[in-house]
């Protein structure tokens, strides 16, 4: 399933970008051999994930989320030269695939890969951060974001995907279960919050983008 009309979505990607061939590659391996495909932030949202690093020239940047590494290469895009981004997954079983994608992709060097669970890891990383991308466990946004706003540069960006959660945001509150009450509570918070300028994009399941004042 998509989370726009697929005829809508194709004709964005097809006046967007192109996604790059590594990542073509690493789209269908994640299709062809691991579960949760959809967990992938795919060609579009990969390209607005580059055009932000890219923007935002970042020295350094932190991934909560890894799966198979395709957003971390989108952002490693626009990373400083001797940029450092730390990427974090408390599943270690596709370290192996992350390793041969970033060698190939020459960025092994610039991509820390840290395993664990990210609220233990967060912590341990210093700022200042440039640029945040939290894909991870959902009721454990509100926390991410806490760990990192005040290590986020002034003009950084936090951006957290799957913030409409499918729609869920708009179901009363009677038939939501505890993602969709996190992501509800999260994006209130994030749209009451005097730290950052906010905006929320509804770029396939939800792009929030939050730039540090
Ligand atoms: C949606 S996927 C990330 C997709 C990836 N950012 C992309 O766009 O290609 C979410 C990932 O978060 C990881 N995850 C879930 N809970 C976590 C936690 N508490 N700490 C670290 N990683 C976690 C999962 O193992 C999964 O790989």
């Amino acid at each position: 399933m998509e989370f726009i009309d697929e005829a809508l979505l194709k004709y964005a990607e097809d006046h967007s970008a192109k996604e790059p061939e590594l990542l073509q590659k690493l789209n269908r391996e994640t299709h062809l051999k691991v579960m949760q495909p959809r967990m992938l932030s795919g060609h579009l949202q990969g390209r607005i994930l580059s055009m932000f690093s890219k923007l935002v020239q970042p020295k350094t940047i932190v991934e909560v989320g890894t799966y198979t590494g395709y957003s971390a290469l989108c952002l490693a895009e626009g990373l400083q030269a001797n940029g450092l981004l730390h990427t974090i997954d408390n599943n270690d079983e596709r370290v192996p695939l992350l390793n041969r994608y970033f060698t190939e992709a020459r960025e092994q060097n610039r991509i820390r890969i840290h395993t664990g669970n990210a609220l233990d890891i967060l912590p341990s990383i210093d700022g200042p951060i440039d640029l945040v991308f939290i894909d991870a466990d959902k009721h454990n946004y509100k926390n991410y974001f806490n760990i990192v706003i005040d290590k986020v540069r002034p003009g950084g960006l936090i951006i957290s995907d799957n913030v409409l959660w499918s729609g869920k945001v708009l179901e009363s509150s009677k038939a939501n279960d505890v993602d969709t009450i996190a992501l509800k509570e999260f994006n209130d918070y994030l749209a009451s919050n005097p730290k950052v300028e906010i905006v929320l994009l509804p770029v396939r399941d939800g792009l929030s983008v939050a730039m540090r004042k």
